[in-house]
C-alpha cells in the first residue's frame, strides 16, 4: 500500500516540487495539502489541519516555523508519522518537538539533501583532525525570499562540527567595525541573499598558512523533495522518537 502524505505548505515552491514529484511515484501519494493560502493545485488543500478529512500514514511539513504545534497535535490525534522539513524552529518549538516525539515518530533535520549528509560527515571528520589550531567559518548563501537566517543547514553543520568540542564553541554572525582579534571559541556563521540561489554552503578551516574548504551547492530544490520523500516512506510505521537522515541512510544501506 501507497505511503499516504499530508503535504503541509502544499501550495509553496517546496510543496509544488514535492508534488510533481510524487506523480509518478509508485509508493507514495499527496492525499491532500494544508496551506494557509490554498489554490488550485490538484488535490485539495485545507487552510487547516482541524478540517483534513482524507485518511493518511505521514505529514510531509515544508510551510514554516509558525504554528508547528497545529501539526505536531494532528499527527499525535491521528497516529501519524511527521517529516519535519522547515526551518527557523526556536528553542521553545525544538524543546516542544522533543516533547511530541515521545509518542510521533518525527523526522527531522535541516536538510534532506544526501550531499549535505556528506558535507557533515566531513565536516565533523576535519574537526577532529584539525582540532582547535583551525578557525571554522561558515557561509551560506540563499535566495532573496528565504525568511530565516543563517540556514537551518548553517546551524547543522556548526552543530556537527562544536560536537566535537564539546558544545564549547559560540556561533558568531556576522561581524561589523572594531571587533578585534578572532576569538579561538568562534564559529563565524555568515549568510548571504540574493536572485534566485537555491542554497550553498561553504565551511572554511582556516589555518596558519593553509585553508581547508569544504561545500556544497544545490542545483534546484528537487533534491530536497526528493529527500522529503523517502523520508515520508522510511517514517511509515515507525515507533515513536526522532530520526535523520543518518538514520534513513542506515536502513536503506542494510
Ligand atoms: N529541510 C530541507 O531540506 C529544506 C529544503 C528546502 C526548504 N526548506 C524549508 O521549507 C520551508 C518552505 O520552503 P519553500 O521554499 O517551499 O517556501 P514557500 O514560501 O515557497 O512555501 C511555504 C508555503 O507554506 C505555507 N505556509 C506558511 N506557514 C504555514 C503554516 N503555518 N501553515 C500552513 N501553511 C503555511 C505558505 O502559504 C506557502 O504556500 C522553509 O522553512 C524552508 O526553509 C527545507
Amino acid at each position: 500500500m501507497k505511503t499516504r502524505i499530508i503535504l503541509c505548505g502544499a501550495c509553496g515552491k517546496m510543496g509544488g516540487n514535492v508534488l510533481s514529484l510524487l506523480e509518478n511515484d509508485t509508493e507514495a501519494v499527496a492525499v491532500c495539502g494544508v496551506d494557509l493560502f490554498p489554490k488550485e493545485i490538484g488535490i485539495p488543500v485545507y487552510k487547516s489541519f482541524s478540517d483534513v478529512k482524507e485518511e493518511a500514514d505521514v505529514i510531509v511539513d515544508f510551510s514554516s516555523a509558525e504554528n508547528v504545534k497545529e501539526r505536531l497535535e494532528y499527527a499525535k490525534a491521528h497516529k501519524l508519522g511527521i517529516v519535519l522539513a522547515s526551518t527557523g524552529f526556536t528553542a521553545k518549538d525544538l524543546a516542544l518537538i522533543d516533547e511530541y516525539a515521545k509518542s510521533v515518530p518525527i523526522f527531522k533535520t535541516a536538510n534532506l539533501s544526501l550531499g549535505v549528509n556528506v558535507l557533515q560527515a566531513l565536516c565533523k571528520a576535519a574537526a577532529t583532525v584539525l582540532g582547535e589550531l583551525y578557525d571554522v567559518e561558515i557561509i551560506e548563501k540563499h535566495h532573496n525570499l528565504k525568511k530565516d537566517a543563517p540556514s537551518g543547514t548553517a546551524l547543522m553543520l556548526a552543530d556537527t562540527i562544536n560536537e566535537v568540542f564539546d558544545g564549547k564553541k559560540k556561533y558568531l554572525g556576522g561581524r561589523e567595525g572594531i571587533v578585534g582579534a578572532r576569538d579561538k571559541s568562534e564559529i563565524g556563521i555568515h549568510a548571504v541573499r540574493g536572485g534566485t540561489i537555491v542554497g550553498e554552503h561553504e565551511v572554511l578551516f582556516a589555518g596558519e598558512d593553509e585553508i581547508i574548504t569544504i561545500s556544497h551547492s544545490a542545483r534546484s530544490k528537487r533534491v530536497f523533495a526528493v529527500g522529503a520523500i523517502r523520508a515520508a516512506k522510511f517514517l511509515n510505521g515507525k515507533p515513536a522518537g526522532r530520526y535523520e537522515m543518518k538514520d534513513l541512510l542506515a536502513e536503506e544501506n542494510n
